[in-house]
Formats: C-alpha cells, sequence, structure tokens
C-alpha cells in the first residue's frame, strides 16, 4: 500500500514553503527577515519530518513475510464445524457488523471510532469474500500468524493471541468458515494512507509473528487446558502479559483491565460463573457499558463473548488456572 497523492502534497508544501525560506533570507528588513525564515522553516520542516516518518511506515506495512504455508486439506467433518463455530464467536466483535455469526466482514475502523488513517475493513470470510480463493494453509497461517496470501503483515487481526490455537482447533475454524452461508460481497482493499503510515510508526498496528509450526492443545478439564483458553480468548490482550493487570498509557487499543492474579485467587468458582453467565461481580456490581460514537456497545470487560466461546467445562477449567496463579505485583483495580 502507498499513499501517492498524500506523498505528492507533502513534497509539494515541502518544496513550496522551502522555496518562501530563501526567499525570506534575502529580504533586507532584519524583522521580516528572521520572522519569515523561522516561519516558513517550521512549515518546510514539520511536513519533511512527517514524510520521513510515513515513508519509514509505508516500507513496514509492505514488509513481506515468507512464513512457510503448510500443504493441508481440512476436512470438514460436522464435529470440526460445530467446535469452530464455537471457536468463531471471538471473531464476531470484529468481522461482523451486528455481532452475529457469520463472519460477513465489517467496516472495523469506522466501527472502532478511527481517525482518518485510511480504510481498514475486518473482511468478509463467508465464501463470497476473499479467502475462497486461498488455500486452508494460507487462511490457517493468516489465523495463526498473521500474515496475508500476499506475505504482507495483517493489521490489529490478534495473532498474537491465535498462534496459540491447536492444530486440531485451527482446521475447526476453518473448516466453519468454509461452512458459512455465502453473505455480502468482496471486501474493499485495506490501503492506509500518508497519515495512517505515519500512526503505524509511533504505535505499530503489524501482527504478524514468527513461523508457529504444530500445537496440540492441553488435557481437557486441566488448568493447563484453562491457560490455552485464556491465551487463545486473549484475556492478556487487556489484563497484561502476566495477567498483572494493565493501566492506561492513552496508546489507542482495548480498555485497560485490573490485575487478575489478585483478583480470581479470592473468587469461588460459582462466583466466576456468575460473572460470565451474567456480567454480575460477586459485590453485586456490573461492569460499565462502553458505548462508541459508531453506536457500537458491548460491556468493557466483555464476558458475553467469552461466554460465547467457552463451554461450562472450559470456564471451569480457566478458573482453575486463574484461581492458581501466584500473585503479581500491578495496579490495583
Ligand atoms: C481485534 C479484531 C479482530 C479479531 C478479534 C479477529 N480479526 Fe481477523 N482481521 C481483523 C482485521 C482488521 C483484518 C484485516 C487486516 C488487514 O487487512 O491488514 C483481519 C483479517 C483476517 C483474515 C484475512 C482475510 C483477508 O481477506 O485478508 C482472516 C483469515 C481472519 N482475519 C480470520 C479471523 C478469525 C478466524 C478470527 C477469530 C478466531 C479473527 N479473524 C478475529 C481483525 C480481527
Ligand atoms: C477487551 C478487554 C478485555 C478482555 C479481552 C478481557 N477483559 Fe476482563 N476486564 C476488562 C476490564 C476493562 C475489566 C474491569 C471491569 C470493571 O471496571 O468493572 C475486566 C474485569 C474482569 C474481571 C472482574 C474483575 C473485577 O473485579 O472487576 C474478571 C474476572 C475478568 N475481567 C476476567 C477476564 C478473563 C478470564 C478474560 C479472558 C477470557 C478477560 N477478562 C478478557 C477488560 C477485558
Amino acid at each position: 500500500m502507498f499513499d501517492t497523492l498524500g506523498v505528492l502534497i507533502l513534497v509539494v508544501v515541502i518544496a513550496l514553503f522551502g522555496f518562501l525560506a530563501t526567499r525570506a533570507w534575502k529580504l533586507k528588513n532584519a524583522l521580516l527577515k528572521w520572522g519569515g525564515v523561522v516561519i516558513t522553516g517550521l512549515l518546510t520542516l514539520i511536513p519533511t519530518a512527517l514524510l520521513v516518518l510515513g515513508l519509514i511506515g509505508f516500507y513496514k506495512l509492505n514488509g513481506r513475510h515468507n512464513n512457510p504455508v503448510t500443504d493441508i486439506q481440512v476436512a470438514g467433518t460436522p464435529a470440526q464445524i460445530a467446535r469452530g463455530e464455537k471457536l468463531a464467536q471471538i471473531c464476531v466483535s470484529c468481522h461482523t457488523s451486528d455481532g452475529q455469526l457469520p463472519l460477513s466482514g465489517t467496516n472495523f475502523a469506522a466501527k472502532f471510532d478511527f481517525p482518518p488513517l485510511g480504510t481498514l475493513y475486518a473482511p468478509n470470510l463467508t465464501p463470497t469474500g476473499d479467502i475462497t480463493d486461498w488455500s486452508d494453509g494460507e487462511v490457517i497461517r493468516a489465523i495463526r500468524e498473521g500474515v496475508h496470501k500476499n506475505g504482507r503483515s495483517l493489521l490489529i487481526m490478534p495473532a498474537e493471541n491465535f498462534r496459540n490455537l491447536s492444530d486440531d482447533d485451527v482446521q475447526a475454524l476453518v473448516a466453519y468458515l468454509r461452512s458459512q452461508p455465502a453473505t455480502g460481497g468482496p471486501t474493499p482493499t485495506n490501503q492506509f494512507n500518508l497519515l495512517g503510515a505515519v500512526f503505524n510508526n509511533l504505535s505499530d498496528f503489524r501482527t504478524a509473528q514468527q513461523p508457529v509450526g504444530s500445537v496440540t492443545a492441553p488435557q481437557p478439564g486441566t488448568p493447563e487446558y484453562g491457560k490455552y483458553m485464556v491465551d487463545v480468548i486473549g484475556c492478556r490482550s487487556c489484563h497484561g502479559d502476566q495477567l498483572q493487570g494493565k493501566v492506561d498509557n492513552g496508546q489507542p487499543g482495548p480498555p485497560p483491565g485490573p490485575n487478575l492474579t489478585q483478583i480470581v485467587p479470592q473468587w469461588t468458582e460459582e462466583q466466576f460463573m456468575t460473572f460470565f453467565n451474567t456480567g454480575q461481580l460477586p459485590d453485586g456490581s456490573t461492569v460499565p457499558i462502553l458505548t462508541l460514537p459508531s453506536g457500537f456497545t458491548e460491556p468493557i470487560m466483555p464476558w458475553p463473548e467469552v461466554r460465547a466461546v467457552a463451554s461450562d467445562d472450559e470456564l471451569k477449567a480457566m478458573y482453575a488456572y486463574l484461581h492458581g496463579l501466584p500473585p503479581v505485583e500491578g495496579p490495583a483495580k
């Protein structure tokens, strides 16, 4: 992706004010001369800095990843489709406009109120979308490694969580994607403008991962399996790498969550299940609702989504894992 028009406009602005700066330099009146040089100088330097940041940004956005593609044909058994449909609940908030399957895609940037950085769609993943022409291996690579068919890094797509998906689960997801009813049309091509490229430099949106290889899920019902679900669903994106809680650092991204290593060990399994079934905390309060100007609304702790993804047994395994965590220092609630 490249923004020819944006780059041209900046080059013209830089040339214009650069030229005016040389004219100001020649003025006789000292006040006019230095005033003119400072103003035109700044109006040359600032766009030059933006241009440099933008060009580096585009260089990064266009970088290619040659992660290998596995040569696999997903069978698409009813059991795989059913498992995949459950896991696809992780994808609905980004890949749909209404939060309902099928994953027919949406204008992601508009839904989540992005500044005008360009177009960013979470693509249509039904048979009328682009991945119809992708091999199963390419779709698996996109999900677990954040790499587009053409080798560029996907943006925002949380591959750092999905890289934990087992071979069985990621194949189940592909089976479900292929089984969806054809809905909607092709997705517009994602294209960042110069401002988007500058932003990508300041806060990297790329999510490409190192090659994943083969992953096997732990034995269901164990705390290890609970950790597996916590990693796949992506609790750490909001609650921190060690689930030690996050503070708001002013960066764009999901809302920071509190320290789970100090909270969940004090909860009973019943309180944990009640929270995910109803959104009610042990003290009787409920989590605040986030509402964006676009109309998107969801509890800031997305418990309905977690509930939709995980079975009762999986939630209990997640409880067992979180309950057993040694407390880590981190921001208190
Ligand atoms: C946080 C938001 C988010 C979540 C959650 C998410 N995605 Fe994505 N996904 C995106 C965005 C945005 C893109 C487009 C990125 C780009 O083009 O750079 C994308 C791209 C993709 C692509 C590449 C398709 C194409 O046509 O380019 C696949 C495949 C995909 N996602 C599958 C999934 C699956 C399966 C899940 C759930 C397990 C999921 N995604 C969850 C945001 C998300
Ligand atoms: C999109 C960000 C986000 C994700 C993903 C997320 N959380 Fe949260 N979570 C929050 C926020 C924000 C709060 C604080 C809610 C409040 O202020 O009451 C929270 C609160 C909680 C609480 C209640 C603690 C308390 O006393 O408020 C638990 C338990 C919890 N999260 C567990 C999880 C688990 C387990 C996962 C993964 C399956 C998860 N969260 C995923 C953002 C998130």
